[in-house]
């Protein structure tokens, strides 16, 4: 008898659409992320998000919107997460290991997606703490190194080690087969922290508004003809961002009518 399981065959009844946890990764004390199967016949686009969740009191399922934070093509599925200690999901979700289930809900939406955006040079992906879920999937999308020269990803947090799993992203594209070629040559990550002495410190806003950050990567100002930036961070980031860019000339894109800039609120908090 064949040792693998097809996944169908060990659903559990109780939980038609539960996926299994296939690894989990604690980050700090306030972060971590994990795996899940992938429910068959599910697609999605790099970027998007869906409802996952357990089981909640009086059988109603408790249900959040999660980024999925790996590509189209992977097998699995994965998800970063805060741990909110009194939060009503993810103070359990927080506790889930390997073999437990999860439910994953497969109506995958969102705006953080390539086809929003018109062509470009430079791709700016700006996050702050796990708004950089939706980049862990885009930064591993073949079409991300096909429609642009430059791929950056910004990201700012308090703290250094709300920095690892942006690290520990960053290495394992190095050997990813597929993209790592060529995402050693486009792809270029720029961390800084606020409250925490780093190496690079400062909000990812006034870095961009004081030109340090360009200047930094060597790269010209922010231009509405070139540059297309892709935001997922709290709402005063986002309002922030939107602000400075729109100053700049850019005009926000959807699914429907593609744009010099994209948004999405970084959903657990
Ligand atoms: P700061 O420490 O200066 O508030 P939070 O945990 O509050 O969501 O913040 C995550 C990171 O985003 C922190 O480094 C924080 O910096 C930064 N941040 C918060 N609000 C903004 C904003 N409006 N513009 C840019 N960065 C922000």
């Amino acid at each position: 008898m064949n040792a693998v399981q097809p996944l169908h065959a060990v659903a559990s009844p109780a939980l038609p659409d539960g996926q299994t946890v296939l690894s989990v990764r604690h980050w700090d004390d306030r972060l971590f992320s994990f795996r899940v199967s992938r429910p068959a016949g599910f697609r999605f686009r790099s970027g998007e998000f869906v409802m996952i969740g357990l089981p909640g009191e009086n059988g109603k399922p408790l249900l959040r919107a999660y980024s999925i934070a790996s590509p189209f093509w992977d097998e699995e599925l994965e998800f970063y997460s805060i741990k909110v200690p009194d939060g009503p999901l993810t103070s359990r979700l927080q506790k889930i290991a390997v073999g437990d289930r999860v439910i994953v809900r497969t109506k995958p939406t969102g705006t953080l997606v390539l086809d929003a955006l018109l062509p470009g040079r430079t791709l700016w992906m700006v996050s702050t703490g796990t708004g950089v879920a939706p980049f862990a999937s885009l930064m591993r999308e073949p079409e991300t190194y096909e429609k642009f020269e430059n791929v950056i990803l910004a990201q700012t947090c308090r703290r250094k080690s709300e920095l690892d799993y942006g690290a520990d992203l960053h290495r394992r594209l190095l050997d990813d087969p597929l993209v790592g070629e060529e995402a050693a040559s486009k792809f270029r990550r720029y961390a800084t922290t606020t409250r925490e002495p780093s190496d690079r410190m400062g909000r990812i806003t006034d870095l961009i508004e004081s030109g340090r950050l360009c200047a930094d990567l060597g790269l010209p100002p922010f231009d509405p003809a070139e540059d297309r930036v892709m935001i997922c961070g709290s709402m005063a980031l986002n309002l922030d961002m939107k602000r400075l860019l729109e100053a700049r000339g850019f005009s926000e894109g959807a699914n429907s009518r593609p744009g010099e800039y994209v948004v999405e609120r970084a959903f657990v908090d």
